[in-house]
């Protein structure tokens, strides 16, 4: 939209004026905008000619819609300062079992309030109705359908045709069902590397991802990653360069930051991963959780000789109690399966039924759709909430799904001294070293939002809020 023109209609008017304060950083990323009716009274036109106007600013990706919540600001400034991510120089260096990440995330130890945590609650519509078909299955009279230790055949041909709705055409002969996405990418690096070998690994990235090349005796190679993803001209070095035997990304949704790769990005990788002959494991745990639209598309759609290994599970909408993920090997297929025989003879039967029921069913779809947007819901009110409060001292990441936000606190304070700060009970939230094997990330916090958006969700954060404050 160009400059002021009184000819326009009126809501295109109101629309540039708008636009212009976005672009001149009156109104910032993150700020939502006055009622609709407030503001058809402050410009003395109709309520539709502002619904009008908001509609082409959304349209322009300007703002964003959030159910409940209103308008909300999208756009980044170009000069705007990008700092929640670093950059630096890639070496690489051997990793270590995580024993942080263990006992944080793993063994226990962690606060009690269920608002912070990466675990979908049991009581949610998806977990219960989810539930209700493993009890069906249960009660019927068990037919054994699993014919080898690669899955159950129904549960891989949905598969097979979720992802072809995503332009990703996997026969489901092809697709290994697994014990949850961990267990499917230990057996990638299991099939692609041996110890001693490095892989490359954008960060911050899932502390699992370490702890599991620990246990392998790999090393990472840490690649910086910006606004768009992992820095284009260092991954593609890294994979010409052929000094790894593997990339992990995690494309869709990413953990912890919310970024998604473009469709154009992400073709150009699967043309790297050709061209260059590098094995790229794509983790698209969280795709099912974007905000806007469809699931988003992978970089597997795009791979035409079998390079990307794409891994995936159910853990992030349905929970991870039921263990059931999937790994579509491409090209890797035999050595993939062949290892996953030997490790595994036969694979759980009444899960994958159960699994295989509630995709067939009708409620599966509005289910997730509904779930996606209290994510969207609950996300956007803390982060409006937290820059509300605090403003320009903390960054928070432009998240496109999933439950994380990847936040950078004021120079002064670290996330350790910000963890002894708070009571755990109220807030939990994790350091941003774990997110790498580097000290990089001290100034971070990932801190996630499970839904529904409670009082004790905002109380947490306004928890959170008084403690960074206090610090400073
Ligand atoms: C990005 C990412 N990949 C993989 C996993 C492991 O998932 P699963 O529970 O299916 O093993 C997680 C778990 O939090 C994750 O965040």
């Amino acid at each position: 939209m160009g400059t002021e023109n009184n000819n326009l209609p009126s809501y295109l008017r109101i629309a540039q004026k708008i636009e212009r304060h976005i672009l001149q950083g009156k109104i910032a990323k993150g700020h939502k905008l006055g009622s609709i009716r407030q503001m058809a009274k402050r410009e003395a036109v109709s309520i539709n000619t502002i619904r009008s106007a908001l509609e082409t600013l959304t349209q322009s990706g300007i703002i964003n819609s959030v159910p409940r919540i209103g308008f909300v600001v999208s756009y980044q400034r170009a000069d705007a300062d990008n700092s929640p991510f670093e950059n630096f120089t890639p070496d690489s260096r051997l990793a270590e079992p995580s024993k942080r990440w263990l006992t944080t995330m793993v063994m226990g130890n962690r606060g009690s309030n269920p608002h912070f945590h990466m675990a979908v609650p049991t009581d949610s519509k998806m977990f219960m109705s989810f539930q209700r078909q493993f009890q069906q299955a249960i009660m019927q009279n068990l037919k054994r359908e699993t014919d080898n230790s690669s899955g159950f055949s129904k549960l891989r041909k949905i598969l097979s045709e979720q992802l072809a709705l995503r332009n990703c055409h996997v026969n489901a002969a092809d697709i290994q069902i697994t014990n949850g996405c961990q267990h499917a990418l230990e057996h990638a690096l299991r099939v692609l590397c041996k110890a001693g070998d490095t892989v490359a690994i954008p960060v911050p990235a899932f502390p699992g991802y370490f702890a599991l090349l620990g246990v392998l005796g790999l090393k990472a190679l840490e690649i910086p990653m910006s606004p768009l993803g992992p820095d284009p001209i260092i991954l593609e070095q890294v994979m010409r360069d052929n000094s790894v035997k593997a990339v992990i990304l995690n494309p869709n949704c990413h953990n912890p930051t919310g970024i998604t790769l473009s469709d154009a990005y992400k073709q150009q990788i699967a043309s790297w991963a050709t061209k260059y002959q590098t094995p790229v494991i794509e983790d698209d745990i969280n795709s099912m959780l974007n905000f806007v639209g469809n699931p988003p598309s992978l970089i597997s759609s795009y791979d035409q000789q079998g390079w990307c290994l794409m891994v995936s599970s159910i853990s992030k909408v349905l929970g991870d109690t039921e263990r059931i993920g999937w790994c579509c090997p491409g090209r890797f297929k035999t050595e993939y399966m062949t290892q996953f025989a030997v490790s595994q003879i036969s694979s759980s039967y009444f899960s994958q039924q159960a699994l295989t029921r509630y995709y067939l069913g009708s409620l599966y779809q509005n289910q997730l759709r509904n779930w996606r947007l209290e994510i969207k819901v609950a996300t956007t009110a803390v982060t409006l909430r937290l820059l509300e409060k605090l403003g320009d001292k903390i960054q928070i990441t432009q998240s496109t799904g999933g439950y994380a936000l990847w936040i950078k606190l004021p120079d002064q304070l670290s996330a350790q001294q910000l963890l002894e700060r708070v009571d755990l009970q109220k807030i939990d939230f994790l350091s941003g070293e774990l997110f790498s094997l580097e000290p990089r990330f001290k100034q971070f916090i990932r801190l996630t939002i499970m839904p529904p958006l409670e009082e004790g969700t905002l109380q947490g954060v306004d928890h959170l809020i008084a403690a960074i404050k206090q610090a400073l």
